[in-house]
């Protein structure tokens, strides 16, 4: 009988700058799995005929990125609850029936992330930035646990929209203005940048940390560099730091699982072959 290696992808544009192929390349290897993963670029007007055409590709299923998340949930078949409550799609997988169904991993990646590095959750958190990022980050915070969330955001009325999007009884979102920010701080248990301030090539993120409570732990989004100016500011004061690279990582599991049968496993190996191109 003859096997053909399981296939899968990443779609987006541009998407020359991928580190999926790479990761999802590592584990292929790792576990000796006969399969590929692909960097396609698709445009956003092509996006709904690139997906139609999975099945008859005999693709498993691909990956969304820039500027694809948010438009793809008009185009799949069905989505679950957290790719809805972001609105925004990274997953999507070719079910048997040839169905296209839409999964968001940005969430489980940033929780894992934190509970990776030894984080426990607790109940007030802080966030910076309101775009896309930000709100898969809410929904994880929210389903950690927590019950107050402050937004600040340069731009205050994307975060008066978050605020209005995810607050629920169980739970406050609180919109702050941005020079109003650092004031906020007091009772915060994890402070989260989401915003791409920071990242190389952007401006850094200066945001004074004196009224943040020693005991709250700190984590960025950005991984280029690894320790951004938010994180080494909050390492100098004592904070527990958690770097951004082990969300990228850990939001590919599930994608993985779903393309190859296997949950393969974050480990320094992969950190550093992933770092090693960056
Ligand atoms: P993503 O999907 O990666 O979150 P985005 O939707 O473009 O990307 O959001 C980028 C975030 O970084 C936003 O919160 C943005 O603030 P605005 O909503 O005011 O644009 C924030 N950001 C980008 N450049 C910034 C800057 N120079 N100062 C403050 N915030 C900035």
């Amino acid at each position: 009988m003859t096997s053909f290696p399981l296939k899968a992808a990443v779609m987006g544009w541009p998407i020359s700058h991928s580190l999926s192929p790479r990761l999802h390349g590592f584990w292929l290897r790792q576990y000796g799995i006969d399969g590929r993963y692909d960097a396609l670029p698709v445009e956003p007007q092509n996006l709904q005929s690139a997906l139609r055409a999975l099945p008859a590709q005999g693709l498993r299923g691909v990956n969304l990125t820039v500027p694809l998340k948010e438009l793809a949930l008009s185009v799949i078949d069905t989505a679950d609850d957290t790719a809805r409550r972001i609105g925004a799609v990274n997953l999507v997988t070719v079910e048997p029936d040839g169905r296209l169904h839409g999964r968001n991993t940005d969430a489980y990646g940033f929780t894992q992330n934190l509970l990776h590095g030894g984080y426990k959750p607790d109940s007030t958190a802080f966030v910076l930035g309101a775009g896309g990022a930000a709100r898969a980050v809410i929904v994880a915070l929210a389903d950690m646990g927590f019950t107050d969330i402050r937004i600040a955001n340069r731009t205050v009325d994307r975060a008066e929209k978050l605020a209005r999007d995810f607050s629920t009884p169980a739970g406050s979102i609180t919109p702050v203005a941005w020079h109003d920010a650092a004031d906020a701080l007091g009772g915060v248990d994890l402070l989260v940048n989401t915003t791409s301030l920071g990242m190389k090539g952007q401006p850094e993120l200066a945001f004074p940390l004196d009224a943040l409570p020693a005991t709250a732990a700190v984590t960025d989004i950005v991984y280029n560099p690894l320790e951004t100016a938010l994180l080494r500011a909050a390492r100098r004061r004592g904070h527990q730091t958690i770097d951004g690279l082990g969300m990228l990582l850990h939001q590919a599991r599930p994608s993985f699982a779903a393309f190859f049968g296997q949950d393969p496993a974050v480990t320094p190996q992969l950190r550093d072959y992933i770092l090693a191109d960056k």
